[in-house]
């Protein structure tokens, strides 16, 4: 059993927990994740590793309440324990000095993007960091951006705090303005993360994202999480999670993504059923 240690909401539905793991806090690089299995009767589901702390032998998850087993997850307070944490999986993202880096999150991919554009930082590259949000109510790591970027922007969608508009829009202004870009990463709804890639396309502009495709094993054992990249199947959990933004077939993902929606839904009402059965109790 993996204790929590802390539990604590960044945003409406999207939840941080430092959980001891001292092994994975021991190993883990920016970009890589961990399946979770809540209790025995769960399922798998992938999360980033967000952060870590060695010394404590902690690392930091953020998970957003999309489905049954997140927002499982997100009733788990500190003290609570989960079942089976395996990690570090993934290949870890390829950080060296590009020159200028933006990191672009959408959403909760904000915290997905965060260790990398921290490790990009680190590699001295000069970082901006663009994190976009529906609302100002769900901006998250705002000052933990800030503390790794050059130059850090918020944008959201209805204009109620920082830039009014998509990521998108901020990143064409950049470009626009002339400024010399090396290197885009973007992290979030596969929509967004197809946008980025139109916007850099036409100005070769290296740009990587990070793909949330199904995933059951994470170690490559299966081909669940299988993508394609470049016309070549992939295995999102070995081979990735990043790949080159310009050779994503971003459909395919979004069709393999949607298979299970009708069990989604299913589990995802039952477990609202359950919880207000056991909140009247
Ligand atoms: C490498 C990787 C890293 C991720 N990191 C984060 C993170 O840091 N924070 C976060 O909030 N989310 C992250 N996700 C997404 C997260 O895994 C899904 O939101 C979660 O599995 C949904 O499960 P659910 O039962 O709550 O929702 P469901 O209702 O079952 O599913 C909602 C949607 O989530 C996706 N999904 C469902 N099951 C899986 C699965 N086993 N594997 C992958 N996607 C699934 C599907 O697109 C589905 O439509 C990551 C995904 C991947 C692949
Ligand atoms: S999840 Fe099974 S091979 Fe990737």
């Amino acid at each position: 059993m993996y204790r929590i240690v802390s539990a604590i909401f960044l945003a409406e539905n999207i939840k941080k927990f430092e959980i001891e793991a001292p092994m994975i806090a021991k190993k883990r690089k920016a970009g890589q994740f961990v399946i979770i299995r809540i209790d025995q009767n769960g399922e798998r589901i992938p999360l980033t590793i967000a952060d870590s702390d060695p010394e404590k032998g902690t690392i930091t998850i953020i998970a957003q309440g999309v489905g049954k087993s997140t927002r499982e997850l997100n009733c788990k307070e500190a003290g609570d324990s989960i079942a089976d944490v395996v990690g570090p999986l993934g290949t870890p993202s390829h950080i060296e000095n590009f020159g200028t880096a933006i990191s672009i999150g959408g959403g909760v991919g904000t915290a997905i993007a965060y260790p990398t554009a921290a490790a990009l930082k680190e590699a001295g590259n000069y970082v901006i960091t663009i994190n976009g949000a529906r609302s100002k109510d769900l901006v998250i790591l705002e000052d933990e951006m800030k503390a790794v970027s050059d130059e850090a922007y918020i944008t959201t969608d209805d204009g109620s705090y920082g830039f009014h508009g998509f990521v998108t829009q901020k990143l064409q202004e950049l470009i626009d303005s002339g400024k010399k870009i090396d290197f885009v990463l973007a992290i979030g709804p596969i929509p967004m993360m197809k946008a980025v890639a139109d916007v850099t396309r036409p100005y070769g502009i290296k740009t990587v994202v990070s793909l949330n495709p199904i995933m059951i094993d994470g170690t490559g054992m299966c081909g669940g999480c299988r993508v394609t990249v470049g016309g070549e199947i992939k295995f999102g959990c070995i081979d990735g999670p990043e790949f080159d933004a310009h050779q994503v077939d971003f459909k395919n993902l979004a069709d393999r993504n949607r298979i299970y929606q009708h069990e989604e839904k299913e589990a995802n009402d039952t477990f609202a059923h359950e919880c207000n059965l056991t909140r009247q109790a």
